[in-house]
């Protein structure tokens, strides 16, 4: 890369992160998690680290945090409230020793204080002759708000100490958090219990932040002399003796061995805790070293955080509760105590299918490693037998319909000659509740009919109010009734109407696409549209039992035969089309055969500039070309954006696929 290039690639990181601090420190409503934020802080750091060019005020290695809202009167901090730098594994933990064995010029023995890392949001409380006179936030932890009022409200917060051992004057700080159970509440509101104890602080009113039950845990002391305390332990005693709330899970270890053990054992309890925990902090227990040490500058040499993973976490299942899909699919989905994994509270988790459960011999109340991965819907990894009760039994897959009560199947897959992994409900049409629910849900989304006005809260909304039953009631809807129900009004009534209106026009292989016929994804409606023409040519298909003769498609197979009979077997599934039939205005297929791409097949990989995914395909079929979703001998061209996929990568060069750029492939477009 060139020198330019690093620089702008900075500069675009740069100004991420000045947003996301503006975001979160202005207007306290983060729009990414905690670990995300991090990740862009590091890649910062690391760019530093390797090209000395590379400066800005705004960078993480120079600011403490961001500078404090205009909401609040500001107030400098008479010691400063730094952070704490970063461990994950032994390594670093070794380093952390070596650095202070290093800085000192000699090896010695340390003890620890280990303290759980609350995830929430930290505040500094004056004391002076025992009365509380000033709280204010870290901001950018030389200059904090001013925001005495609502700390105030905080039940643990004593505003009058009056032990006679109490400083005169003295900085308490601790931790200003929410308990899940409480954020179990405010959970449509805020990401994660931090994030909402940030917000209910940070309230201009008081009486706001009242509302939302805010806890403090103290931990440390900002300005204060004292020649009678000597070791940080023992501070932890005297603030529960002056009344302040302290961890009970306050521990003195002595060696990284054990350092590392407890973080084992408390990573996998956390779950049981009340409030979130990330990490835990390892303190230098003597005062007297920590003074020694000092500081960098932005965090104690005495001090360390040791992270807990941000993409895995251990929760215990307090339930299995089956979901029944579009095409009948038994989904066994896990409830789970929330777990915070990663600045995102995870309380359910996928466990694929029966096969899934049987091979990891999953039961209620086990406890279990969670994985949560990018956007991927968090998954059960593995059972820790160890924590397994003794009374625990097998969990037994229904084998009949939870929603209908029909016959479940396994299918038998004739190429791999197995059964299918997946348990289905045999109801192919809208008898089953769950079914039909989601093929209405299907039936309005995006790519289908596209109805934005109806989103899938709202189809089970109108489903338990029995407004509608099949699609084509949303054609029907009695829009008096939905004006007086809570949350509608005039405006979204009259939205909702239009773009059912404007849904009443749709091309024969969208509509294809929306009855949700297993096995017909929007390629295989297309292709289907592409063959019988018109509405009418595709019924009169199914009516005279000539449906066989779609083999005739180049990439219409028997599993997309047998699904369509299927479908279209079941009396409630053909009634539905020929009712909608009768509503819709759906317009014949006209395929514009002439386009530059005409015969050539795409498929991206990473991210692509000033694009979405969306918009890229849809320009690829406007000009006649198709998008694959697999790397096979078919694709003609992969096309790569930011961060591509390595191994789609090695797979097209391994079949001697054109690898493009996004530039290459719109020069092919003009
Ligand atoms: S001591 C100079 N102790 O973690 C060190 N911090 O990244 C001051 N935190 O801003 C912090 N639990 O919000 C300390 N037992 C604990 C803590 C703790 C949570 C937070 C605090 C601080 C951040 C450091």
């Amino acid at each position: 890369m060139k020198e330019f290039e690093i620089k702008e690639n900075y500069k675009k990181k740069i100004n991420e992160i000045k947003k996301h601090n503006k975001l979160y420190f202005e207007k306290s409503s983060p729009k990414i998690s905690d670990s995300q934020y991090d990740e862009i802080k590091r890649e910062i750091l690391d760019l530093e680290k390797k090209y000395s060019f590379l400066k800005s005020e705004l960078s993480p290695s120079n600011a403490l945090g961001y500078t404090p809202s205009k909401n609040f009167v500001k107030s400098k901090h008479r010691v400063k409230m730094l952070s704490l730098s970063n461990a994950f594994n032994k390594e670093d933990l070794e380093n952390f020793e070596k650095k202070i064995f290093n800085y000192l010029n000699q090896k010695i023995d340390i003890e620890y204080s280990v303290e759980p890392k609350i995830d929430g949001i930290s505040a500094s409380l004056t004391y002076k002759d025992g009365l509380l006179v000033q709280g204010t936030s870290r901001g950018d932890g030389t200059t904090g708000e001013v925001i005495t009022e609502n700390l105030k409200t905080i039940k643990d917060i004593p505003q009058i100490v009056t032990d006679k051992n109490f400083p005169k004057d003295i900085d308490i700080r601790g931790e200003v958090f929410i308990k899940k159970d409480e954020f179990d509440k405010l959970k449509n509101d805020f990401a994660n219990p931090r994030n909402a104890a940030s917000g209910s602080l940070r309230q201009k009113n008081p009486e706001v932040t009242k509302k939302i039950p805010l806890n403090f845990m103290a931990y440390t002391f900002g300005y204060f002399e004292s020649e009678k305390i000597k070791k940080q332990s023992d501070f932890l005693n005297f603030l529960n003796r002056w009344g302040f709330k302290t961890s009970e899970h306050n521990k003195i270890f002595k060696n990284i061995d054990d350092l590392e053990n407890f973080h084992k054992k408390f990573e996998k309890d956390r779950f049981n805790l009340e409030y979130d925990v990330d990490g835990l902090v390892y303190k230098i227990n003597s005062l007297e070293l920590q003074k020694r040490l000092g500081f960098t500058s932005n965090s104690p040499r005495w001090a360390i955080a040791h992270k807990f993973s941000a993409n895995s976490a251990y929760s215990q299942i307090t339930d299995i509760n089956i979901q029944v899909g579009r095409t009948g699919a038994l989904t066994p989905v896990a409830r789970i105590k929330p777990v915070n994994i990663g600045g995102v509270v995870v309380s359910n988790a996928t466990l694929h299918n029966e096969d899934e459960i049987l091979r990891k011999d999953i039961r209620i109340e086990d406890t279990v490693k969670i994985e949560r991965a990018g956007d991927v819907i968090p998954h059960v990894i593995s059972v820790d037998l160890k924590k397994r009760k003794k009374k625990s039994k097998k969990f037994i897959f229904p084998k009949i319909c939870p929603s209908c009560g029909s016959d479940t199947i396994k299918e038998f897959n004739r190429i791999t000659k197995k059964f299918d992994a997946v348990r289905r409900c045999t109801n192919e049409g809208f008898d089953c509740e769950k079914i039909a629910i989601e093929k209405i849900k299907h039936f309005i989304s995006k790519e289908a009919m596209n109805i934005d006005g109806l989103g899938k809260k709202v189809v089970e909304n109108f489903w338990d109010l029995e407004l509608i039953r099949f699609p084509q009631d949303i054609y029907n809807l009695d829009y008096v009734k939905i004006l007086n129900l809570e949350g509608w009004g005039n405006l979204s009534v009259s939205n909702l109407k239009y773009s059912i209106d404007k849904s009443k026009k749709v091309s024969l292989d969208r509509f294809i696409y929306a009855i949700g016929i297993r096995h017909i994804g929007i390629e295989n409606a297309k292709l289907l549209a592409d063959y019988t023409k018109s509405i009418k040519n595709f019924i009169s298909f199914i009516n005279k039992n000539k449906i066989d003769e779609f083999l005739n498609i180049d990439g219409i197979g028997e599993t997309q035969i047998n699904s369509l009979k299927k479908f279209f077997h079941n009396k409630s599934n053909y009634k539905v089309i020929e009712k909608l039939s009768s509503i819709l205005n759906i317009s014949d297929l006209v395929l514009n055969k002439k386009g530059k791409l005409l015969n050539n097949t795409f498929m991206f990989t990473g991210k692509l500039l000033n694009m979405s995914r969306a918009e890229a395909k849809s320009l690829i079929e406007q000009n006649s070309g198709s998008v694959v979703s697999s790397v096979n001998k078919k694709l003609k061209y992969l096309i790569i954006g930011e961060k591509p996929t390595k191994r789609k990568i090695e797979q097209a060069k391994k079949l001697g696929i054109k690898i493009i750029s996004q530039k290459e492939w719109m020069r092919l477009l003009d």
